[in-house]
Parts: structure tokens; C-alpha cells; sequence
């Protein structure tokens, strides 16, 4: 049996075998979503190869339960490139996520802003992304499938969905481009000002790799910033992780509007 196939097992006989349908990867003080979820909580030390994630602002469990009567995994905690210099942390817990059953996965992540009509507090729905690192979670990956076409890559018909579920919550949700930055210093504002050239709406420490991973996987994918300041040399706030995770709850608390009604409106629908 696979890793991810005996992990699934695992996860199956304590939270239920119900297939999940949706996985939803928790960003930088993003966390409280996972106690929205009724289900089961597993603490990722007891999932062997799933990543440490002790990052403060993320809480390393998984939540494997009902959030609006849809079957959801909740990953409570990410890995980072910048933990371990390995791009393909999150791979196992995306092939779980696979193997449980899911049909999609939504990304969630802190971000800084680039564009002055998306301030901190905003959510931006992240339409396409720039690599600015330069690395891949499938290097080495020896198969075929490691050219995995990137058009697309965020799905159109998921983001339609969320558009529609911000739309009629009232929440606005703009969509941009999101380029990720190796961290775990922030940019320079020489750097932003690069991005923002190259055509960066966003730009934050994550996400990237686990879309690369995710579409790979044959996962549809989309993915949310919760923009907790404006990028290095476009504010007047200090930049640091201790304002990440106190900005970032007031993207939460419109990221979970956002998703309760989309899910409400999914039925039996392909997510
Ligand atoms: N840069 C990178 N990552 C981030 C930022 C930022 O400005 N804000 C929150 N995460």
C-alpha cells in the first residue's frame, strides 16, 4: 500500500470513510476556520511524513469533517519552503487529500498588496501566479506527468463559484496575480517594485508549489490571500509576522462567509 493510501486508512478509521470532497490548506492566522468544521481532529504528529508546520499562526491539524453539510479536510497547518528548503512538503498530505477522495482544494494564504484598491483586510481570489522563486515541487519527479500544463492552472469554473458566493455576501473579492517570494525575509521594496512590474498583484510565501502539486495530482484548485498589509515600500505599517497574524482574522472572518455559501450552494454539483 502507498503512504498516502495507508495514511487515508488511518485518517478513514477515526474520522469515517465518507469521501471528502473538498481540502482546504489554512494560511497565517487563518486557523480559526478549522473549528467551524463538526468533525474529527487529527494532530499531524500522528499522520507519519505529514509536515511539522510549526509555524506560529498555524495550528498543525487535521480536521476532517461537515462544513455546510459538505465533506471537508481541513489542513490546519502548511508547510513552507523556508522551513526545510524543500519545495514538495506539502505533497503527501495533498496525495492524502487525493486519496480520501477530494475532488478540489482551496488554498488560503496572508499576502501583501501591490495594488492600491486592494488594502489590507481585502481578500483577492488569486486569477493566475508568478513562480518568482524559481523552484518546483516536482523536480525530481520522475514520471511523465511532471509536465503538467500551468493554463488553468486556477480553476475557472472553482473561482466563478467563489465569485458568485462573495457577490451575495456582500464581501468583495477581486481577483489578481499572485507571486511567490522564497521568504522567510520579507522583499525589499526594490523587489516589490520588480514584481509589480512583472505583473504581481500579490505577493506572500506560499501556495504556489501545493497549486503545482495540487493540479499534478489531478486536484482542481483555487486559491484566496488575506491581504494583511501593502508589500514592502508601498505602506506605512512595519512589515513583520507578529502584524501578519493579527491582520490576517479580518480576511478570515470573510473567508469563511465566502466559503459557507458556496458550499451551501453546491448540492450534488462537482465543486
Ligand atoms: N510579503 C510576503 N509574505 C507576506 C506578506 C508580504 O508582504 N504579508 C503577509 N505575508
Amino acid at each position: 500500500m502507498s503512504k498516502s493510501a495507508e495514511l487515508a486508512a488511518l485518517i478513514q478509521a477515526r474520522a469515517g470513510a465518507a469521501p471528502v470532497r473538498l481540502g482546504l490548506i489554512l494560511g497565517s492566522g487563518l486557523g480559526h476556520l478549522a473549528a467551524a468544521v463538526q468533525g474529527v481532529a487529527i494532530d499531524y504528529a500522528d499522520l507519519p511524513g505529514f509536515p511539522h508546520a510549526a509555524v506560529s499562526g498555524h495550528d498543525p491539524k487535521l480536521v476532517v469533517g461537515d462544513l455546510e453539510g459538505v465533506r471537508v479536510a481541513v489542513f490546519g497547518g502548511r508547510a513552507h519552503y523556508y522551513e526545510t528548503g524543500n519545495p514538495a512538503a506539502m505533497r503527501l498530505p495533498l496525495e492524502v487529500l487525493k486519496a480520501l477522495g477530494a475532488e478540489a482544494v482551496i488554498a488560503t494564504n496572508a499576502a501583501g498588496s501591490m495594488r492600491a484598491d486592494i488594502r489590507p483586510g481585502d481578500l483577492m481570489l488569486l486569477s493566475d501566479h508568478i513562480n518568482f522563486s524559481g523552484l518546483n515541487p516536482l523536480i525530481g519527479e520522475p514520471t511523465e506527468a511532471r509536465f503538467v500544463p500551468m493554463t488553468d492552472a486556477h480553476d475557472p469554473a472553482l473561482r466563478a463559484r467563489l465569485r458568485a458566493a462573495a457577490d451575495a455576501e456582500g464581501v468583495a473579492l477581486p481577483e489578481g496575480v499572485y507571486a511567490w517570494y522564497s521568504g522567510p525575509s520579507f522583499e525589499t521594496p526594490a523587489e516589490i517594485r520588480a514584481i509589480r512590474l512583472l505583473g504581481g498583484d500579490a505577493v506572500g510565501m506560499s501556495t504556489v508549489p501545493e497549486v503545482i502539486l495540487a493540479r499534478f495530482l489531478g486536484l482542481r484548485v483555487a486559491a484566496i490571500s488575506s491581504v494583511t498589509n501593502m508589500a514592502a515600500g508601498l505602506g506605512t505599517e512595519r512589515i513583520s509576522h507578529e502584524h501578519t497574524k493579527a491582520m490576517a482574522p479580518l480576511g478570515a472572518v470573510k473567508l469563511e462567509k465566502v466559503l459557507r455559501r458556496m458550499l451551501r450552494g453546491l448540492g450534488n454539483d462537482p465543486i
